[in-house]
């Protein structure tokens, strides 16, 4: 029977469903499958963007540690894609590959002023409080009035590390230096904005509900961003998730504040116009009042108001990054794609190249859509198999060689394992989940038992 073998670049769970499900896919040839994962550690932002205080979240890692301990995937870690390996030494290894690198940026966000002292990208902050190597360790956290833009997930994620009593995010597995940065943050109000009403935020209700159970925080709305359209009546009438969320909105108008030594304000109707700054630094965040158009959008009414703030975080979206020799759509910031099959400027397939989640589809969705996704990617991978790269079949030990001829430190399951281990045992010690090894050349050096 022949062996397939398959290349998945991205140890997220895009890359890992879309191994699983290729492994267990009722198919006409054999597999084998491995996995290059620019990081010593997979599961991409289960491990860098899930909130430290979303353990049950950060629990998907057990199913996803499940498909790699099947011992029928090869892991190879620290190895990243466009400087370590090429498109070219896939197609001479492997008969086909999936992309599946996610997108980690942030979005642009095109306002004067946003590239002032105290002006933050979510990501870079996401990034920091979840331990990520290529980080800076430090993250200045000096800072009493805060913006937050946006009203998606990210931005509730951000507003709630802010804001929480670094006391209680002591039980998850933040590093240590990201508890004490947040244990001395002198901030007082943390102000999140979104664009469009109380209709059209991207919360999910759990999520929301979250912010108004914080210890020590007082929820603040304004009854004049509660005035509704009709349209935005009828979306809460019959969009249940949007009418739960209303729901929870709604129970904060009538909350008297507690005198709570922290407060988080939710502004509707404020479109970004400017961050305001003087001798280069953040001192307050200007925006413009919308009210809504006829076409689920807003449109700004003139009216201009302002906060005194001193850091402004941007969360207002993620963006993919072009890998080197394979088509990119620079608007979307993604990998162009008909259900996962990757196509050129003119619309042609690019024969053996296939992309999954968020650098297929844009970042949007949570980790479960990312198994759909590579649902719809690995039927097309099976059934091409006409387009397959036709290498000249080396061994498998054959790559190894290659990363070997190289000089590159790669990590592989095992290594992983280690690195694991280590974590949770320095965890046990401090009566926690685990402690995150952040260096990336003590992880390396961890995994690889140096
Ligand atoms: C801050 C934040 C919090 C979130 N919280 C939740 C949540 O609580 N619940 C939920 O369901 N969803 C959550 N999501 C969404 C979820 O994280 C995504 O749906 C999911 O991670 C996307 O999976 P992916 O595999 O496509 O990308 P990723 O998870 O980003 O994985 C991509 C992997 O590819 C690797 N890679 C990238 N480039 C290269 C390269 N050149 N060479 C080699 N490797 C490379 C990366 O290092 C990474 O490991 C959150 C997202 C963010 C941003
Ligand atoms: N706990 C969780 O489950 C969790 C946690 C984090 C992330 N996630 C998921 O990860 C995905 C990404 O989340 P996300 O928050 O980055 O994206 P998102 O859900 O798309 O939210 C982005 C927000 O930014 C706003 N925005 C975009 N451009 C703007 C601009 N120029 N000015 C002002 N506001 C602007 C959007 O407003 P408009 O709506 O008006 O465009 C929207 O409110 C989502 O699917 C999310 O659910 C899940």
């Amino acid at each position: 029977m022949t062996t397939f073998r398959l290349a998945i670049v991205g140890a997220g769970p895009a890359g890992i469903y879309a191994a699983d499900i290729l492994l267990k896919a009722e198919r006409k040839f054999d597999v084998s499958v491995d996995l290059f994962e620019q990081l010593p550690a997979p599961y991409g932002l289960v491990r860098y963007g899930v909130a430290p205080d979303h353990p049950r979240i950060k629990g998907i890692i057990n199913a996803l540690r499940d498909v790699l301990d099947t011992g029928r995937i090869r892991l190879f870690g620290n190895v990243l894609y466009g400087r370590d390996i090429t498109l070219d030494d896939l197609r001479h290894h492997y008969n086909a590959v999936i992309f599946a690198t996610g997108a980690a940026r942030d979005v642009n966000l095109d306002v004067p002023g946003i590239d002032l002292d105290g002006s933050y990208g979510a990501a870079d902050f996401v990034s920091w409080y979840d331990g990520h190597p290529d980080y800076p360790r430090e993250w200045p956290l000096t800072h009493r009035e805060v913006a937050v833009i946006g009203n998606g997930n990210v931005a509730l994620d951000v507003a709630r590390t802010l804001a929480k009593p670094a006391d209680d995010l002591l039980e998850t597995e933040i590093p240590a230096n990201v508890y004490a940065g947040l244990k001395a943050s002198p901030v007082t109000d943390v102000h999140v904005f979104g664009r469009r009403g109380p209709a059209h935020v991207k919360f999910t209700p759990l999520e929301l509900r979250e912010l108004g159970e914080l210890r020590d925080v007082d929820m603040i709305v304004h009854d004049e961003d509660f005035d509704l359209d009709p349209a935005s009546k009828a979306a809460i009438e019959t969009n249940k998730q949007i009418f739960v969320l209303n729901k929870v909105l709604n129970s904060w108008r009538d909350r008297t504040p507690t005198g709570a030594s922290r407060r988080l304000h939710l502004h509707f109707w404020a479109r970004p116009v400017e961050i305001l700054g003087e001798n280069g630094a953040v001192t307050g965040f200007r925006y413009e009042r919308t009210t809504p158009d006829a076409a689920g959008g807003v449109t700004g009414t003139g009216e201009i108001r302002e906060v005194p703030v001193q850091a402004v975080y941007r969360a207002v979206g993620y963006f993919g990054s072009p890998l080197d020799a394979i088509p990119f759509d620079e608007r979307r910031g993604v990998i162009p794609n008909r259900e996962g099959q990757v196509i050129d400027d003119d619309d042609e397939l690019v024969h053996g190249v296939y992309a999954t989640g968020w650098i297929k589809r844009g970042p949007v969705g949570l980790i479960g859509h990312t198994k759909s996704d590579a649902m719809e990617t690995v039927k097309h991978v099976i059934n091409d198999q006409a387009n397959w790269w036709l290498p000249a079949a080396p061994e498998e030990s054959a790559i190894v060689e290659l990363l070997d001829s190289r000089g590159i430190k790669y990590t592989d399951l095992g290594g992983w394992h280690n690195l694991d281990q280590h974590e949770i045992a320095q965890g046990v010690a401090q009566g926690r989940p685990r402690v995150k090894i952040v260096p990336r050349d003590e992880m390396v050096a961890v995994s690889r038992a140096e």
